[in-house]
């Protein structure tokens, strides 16, 4: 049995007391463990000129982005939501990158204005949105290109993001055009080719294959007279270990991709968001009841797809640790069960068929590896206050974000009409 302690860096009995205090379904975010999946990896790719760019769609955490942004992290973003949480987290501009296939001219404008570090274009509609924009602003305005590399990668088909009949980037045979574009608009300055081949990715290769595609797009660029470029962007994707996955080794990534940045003589970006911080959070949940019904035995907790949608929407597999006698389950006999949340759908479960030590109701749970696409994917279906977000450095903690109130899921709301309005 996987221990709470030793395997994630957790203390169980801290766990507990976070659980008592703040209540559950509440995440829980390690400091320590972020640093050091941080660490590993500019480690790794200490052999190029490199900058890590959180992707904060994976966790917007405040506290979680201070930290990133303390050991000198740009952040890869695409809203201006989230724009606002790394300029609230004291991100450097320059070190912003924005992608997106659906940027609107108002979050253009607003990264414009913020002077981010590069829009990455999607598309060449949304060049044209680019190019007005910044006229009417009358600001300079760097640019990358995101290149759909059209290369396979092997994981689940609604994270692939890199094969041509995906929605994102710029088909290959169409970059060098756009650059030209580019370059003819005194406004504009193309700074970087990128690329993102998908999410949860366990195999270098692709990221290799895709690095030599987009070195020789540079060439073509610079054959055309274009010498403006200052990085290659490999994306994000990195996978981890959740169950038995053979996560790469940061090193066995910066072998992938460093040979054709360093050839292309341009600096490296890369944009991890899981990497980073899957491992570093935990989801704690209490178990309401127990039911044996149809020859299943059933563990319902107060958790559900509302606060972790990961296992129902994926098919996600995720650790599951009672917090019992120092996270071990002691001598509890293991059982065969399913855990499931209080919400009214049967798609609503955090493992089906599972064997864990036998808990009781009033116990608590820790749900592991939810740091990423954990709190950022939750809703408030069935009218459920989204759970609070907790940062955990060595044996302290603090509440980096409440826990929603029934009040604060009324915001904005009227029971009857005080203004009507007709076309
Ligand atoms: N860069 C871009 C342009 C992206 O679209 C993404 C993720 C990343 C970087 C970061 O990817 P990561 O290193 O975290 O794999 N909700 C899904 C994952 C969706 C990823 C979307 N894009 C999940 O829970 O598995």
């Amino acid at each position: 049995m996987q221990q709470v302690g030793t395997a994630l860096g957790f203390d169980p009995a801290l766990l507990r007391a976070i659980a008592e205090r703040v209540g559950t379904p509440a995440y829980v975010y390690s400091v320590n463990l972020i640093r050091a999946q941080y660490h590993a990896l500019d480690d790794a790719l200490q052999g190029s000129r490199h900058r890590i760019c959180y992707s904060v769609k994976a966790n917007g955490n405040l506290g979680v982005l201070r930290v990133l942004q303390g050991l000198g992290a740009g952040a890869d973003i695409v809203s201006v939501g989230e724009l606002r949480r790394v300029l609230a987290a004291d991100f450097d501009p320059d070190a912003i990158v924005f992608s997106g296939v659906g940027k609107t001219p108002a979050e253009l404008e607003e990264a414009i204005r913020a002077r981010v570090g590069f829009l990455n274009i999607e598309s060449t509609s949304e060049l044209d949105v680019v190019i007005a924009v910044a006229r009417a602003v009358g600001r300079p305005v760097t640019v990358g290109i995101r290149v759909n590399p059209d290369v396979a990668t092997e994981t689940h088909p609604y994270t692939k993001t890199g094969e041509k009949t995906a929605k994102f980037g710029i088909p290959f045979d169409e970059v060098v055009p756009v650059a030209a574009r580019i370059a003819a608009e005194p406004l504009l300055r193309l700074r970087a080719l990128a690329m993102h081949l998908g999410s949860q990715i366990t195999d270098v290769q692709p990221y290799h294959r895709g690095t030599v595609k987009l070195l020789e797009l540079v060439t073509a660029i610079r054959a055309s007279g274009i010498d403006t470029l200052e990085a290659l962007d490999v994306g994000g994707g990195l996978g981890v270990r959740y169950h038995n996955e053979k996560a790469p080794s940061p090193a066995a990534f910066a072998a992938a991709v460093m040979p054709a940045v360093n050839a292309a003589g341009l600096g490296l970006l890369c944009e991890p968001g899981r990497y980073l911080v899957a491992n570093a959070g935990v989801l704690l949940t209490r178990v309401l009841y127990r039911k044996h019904a149809g020859g299943k035995e059933f563990v319902i907790v107060d958790a559900g797809m509302t606060d972790f949608v990961r296992p129902s929407h994926y098919n996600a597999h995720h650790e599951i640790i009672p917090l019992t006698d120092g996270g071990r389950g002691g001598d509890r006999p293991e059982e065969v069960v399913s855990v499931v949340g209080p919400i009214c759908e049967s798609g609503d479960f955090l493992a089906l068929d599972r064997k864990l030590p036998e808990v009781r109701p009033g116990e608590y749970l820790a749900v592991m590896g939810t740091g990423a696409y954990g709190f950022v994917m939750s809703s408030t279906y069935n009218a459920r206050p989204r759970p609070p977000e907790v940062v955990v450095e060595g044996d302290r903690y603090y509440v980096a974000r409440q826990r929603e109130t029934l009040d604060d899921l009324l915001r904005g709301e009227i029971a009857a009409p005080t203004t009507w309005y007709r076309a």
